[in-house]
């Protein structure tokens, strides 16, 4: 079904006289505008009626009722933003930093021109967004595509199918996504409703990080000294560190909420290394949905979100109507960090007296890893008839991966000392290569990436337990990939390991989501923890934190073709090398082929 959207062109005078503006006069849906806030008047139903019949005669009578093209065009571009008293110049998308929300229904398609007006190479991401059979949109670095290069342009389409809730963008490129991301949202198909009592509004929440030094500069010197980054200045809630922070308070990020009405926050995190924990002052709240899939409620007072994760959460503002936080703090076991929360307030809508500063919601310790496994151990999915599960009950492949911090000799005289960090996932440090390894594979060009990527690491040990003989902390490079079959069943164990100090792990899977089955501490058993398994009402997600010193199982089925980066989303730990790629195969019926790239794609 998804042949003929592949075909669909943006009509080319949409493009610039709309430039995805809010003030366009048509009907025609905007990629950053919530849906219901279309025009929906008769005439306008009139309108969609035709184009929907037209829709039927030239697209074959394939185009779902529902389904919706967005065409929008992404500028990227050096804007010049303060924060913390200190201006600089950054990459950011169409100026604004965060960049913009993009709005679309379930199984709509939207159509994006990424036009590169920076200096330097950029490729963007649909973090979490499938693109059934189609790979070419994933914006992968060296993955699946090679960079947009300064002064061209890539026209990107993201393919929605089953995704619905809240996933994001960001840029997939050295660090850049540190201040080029944004939300999507993806509402229910028209005339469909939620899981859950219907929202008043919608409210993208996006965790960020700052650093007053320009993150490239951050970046070569970190890569450079074989060590930790530089630590960050500020966490961000809507790109403001909120007032808790020095010059920071006129433009902390408001929400202002009516008395007995629903509020549908949808929180990501964008931070780059760290997983984060989030509360509002004087509120319980209910999760609803995690990575674009619907959840059982949770009703909580906090949660631990990871870096890639997203999370919807429905609150009720029902509390006596003053000024509240939103605030959030970092979980971390060890190390140098921020250590003050950001905030946003809530702002109840009325007359009363607030007080002169909301009182800071209490968090877990930084380093209460129970408080963070605890939140995540909760998510389950819906699992009923209107949300069915499809949890693979057996499986034809087991993949058993350990995650890894190593260390290595540093020979280069920037090195800070005698040793470089380096992460792996089996011993293995990704090196991205110069081609594209998804072109690689399409064109059948050699010397570009080894198939040889290992299922179990070179030599199994006590991976939790505290020192480590030397050997096991080695790694060695390589561009290697899993290659499977079209329609394996498979399973990952994740593993972490104690090398270099245990720490968690947040693995993030392109172009699929998985069940979570089953996690725990220490070293997994491969007879006795199955058996714990959840095989019924697991969480649909693509992105999990391995705990820390623990493991984790997840359980997919390898039907979207393509070539699909899977990797640790702590920024500095992707940059040692911890990820590896999948190479899925075509099956042999029409739908299981991957559909041929465009013809725009970014040369190398
Ligand atoms: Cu959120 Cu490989 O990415
Ligand atoms: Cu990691």
């Amino acid at each position: 079904m998804w042949h003929n959207w592949i075909n669909y062109q943006c009509n080319q005078t949409l493009y610039k006289v709309r430039k995805c503006s809010h003030t366009s006069k048509t009907h025609k849906p905007r990629c950053f505008q919530p849906p219901q806030m279309e025009r929906n008047t008769f005439l306008a139903k009139k309108i969609f009626l035709l184009y929907f019949l037209l829709g039927l005669i030239f697209l074959g009578g394939i185009t779902p009722v529902n389904a919706v093209v967005r065409c929008c065009k992404f500028e990227v571009k050096r804007a010049s933003h303060t924060r913390l008293c200190t201006k600089k110049s950054m990459l950011t998308i169409n100026g604004q930093f965060p960049g913009p929300t993009l709005y679309a229904r379930k199984g709509g398609l939207i159509i994006l021109e990424i036009v590169n007006l920076a200096d330097q190479n950029i490729t963007i991401h649909w973090h979490g967004v499938k693109m059934p059979r189609y790979p070419w949109s994933d914006g992968t670095d060296f993955v699946t595509q090679c960079p947009i290069r300064p002064g061209k342009s890539f026209r990107q389409r993201i393919i929605l199918s089953d995704e619905e809730g809240t996933l994001w963008w960001h840029a997939h490129s050295d660090w850049s996504r540190n201040s080029v991301y944004g939300a999507i949202v993806i509402l229910p198909p028209r005339r469909e409703t939620y899981p859950f009592p219907k929202p008043h509004a919608h409210v993208p929440i996006l965790l960020g990080e700052w650093w007053n030094d320009d993150v490239e500069q951050v970046f070569g010197k970190f890569l450079a000294g074989g060590g930790d980054p530089d630590v960050s200045d500020a966490f961000l809630i809507n790109g403001q560190p909120g007032d808790l922070y020095p010059c920071s308070i006129q433009d902390t990020y408001k929400l202002r909420v009516e008395y007995g009405k629903r509020y549908l926050i949808k929180l990501v995190n964008a931070v780059m290394d760290n997983i984060m924990f989030f509360k509002i002052g004087g509120h319980n709240f209910t999760v609803v949905g995690t990575d674009g899939a619907y959840t059982k409620p949770i009703k909580t007072d906090y949660v631990a979100i990871s870096p890639g994760q997203t999370i919807d959460l429905l609150l009720e503002a029902d509390q006596p109507p003053s000024h509240y936080y939103m605030a959030s703090r970092i979980y971390a076991s060890g190390g140098e960090f921020v250590t003050i929360p950001t905030t946003a307030t809530v702002e109840y809508i009325g007359n009363y007296t607030p007080p002169p500063s909301p009182l800071l919601p209490l968090f877990p310790e930084f380093d209460n890893s129970a408080a963070s496994i605890n939140f995540t151990n909760q998510l389950k999915s819906l699992a009923n008839k209107n949300y069915p599960v499809d949890v693979p009950q057996s499986v034809d492949r087991t993949l058993f991966y350990t995650l890894s911090v190593n260390q290595l000799p540093c020979l280069k005289s920037s090195c800070l000392g005698t040793t470089r960090l380096l992460a792996s996932v089996n011993n293995v440090s990704m090196v991205l290569p110069r081609t594209d390894i998804l072109q690689a594979y399409y064109r059948g060009i050699s010397g570009v990436y080894d198939s040889d990527f290992p299922d179990f690491p070179p030599s199994s040990f006590n991976y939790t337990e505290g020192v480590k003989a030397k050997e096991q902390s080695g790694s060695r490079f390589g561009t290697a990939v899993r290659v499977l079959e079209y329609n394996t069943t498979v399973e990952v164990v994740f593993q972490g390991t104690n090398l270099g100090g245990g720490v968690e792990h947040p693995m993030h899977l392109h172009g699929y989501s998985f069940y979570v089955v089953g996690s725990g501490l220490g070293n997994y058993d491969r007879v006795a923890d199955p058996a714990s398994y959840n095989l019924f009402d697991p969480p649909l997600m693509e992105n999990i934190a391995v705990p820390r010193n623990g493991w984790t199982a997840i359980r997919f089925k390898a039907n979207n073709p393509g070539v699909w980066y899977m990797h640790c989303h702590f920024e500095r730990h992707v940059s040692w090398g911890m990820g590896m790629v999948f190479i899925v195969k075509d099956g042999d019926g029409p739908n299981e082929k991957m559909l041929p790239p465009p013809s725009d794609m970014p040369r190398c």
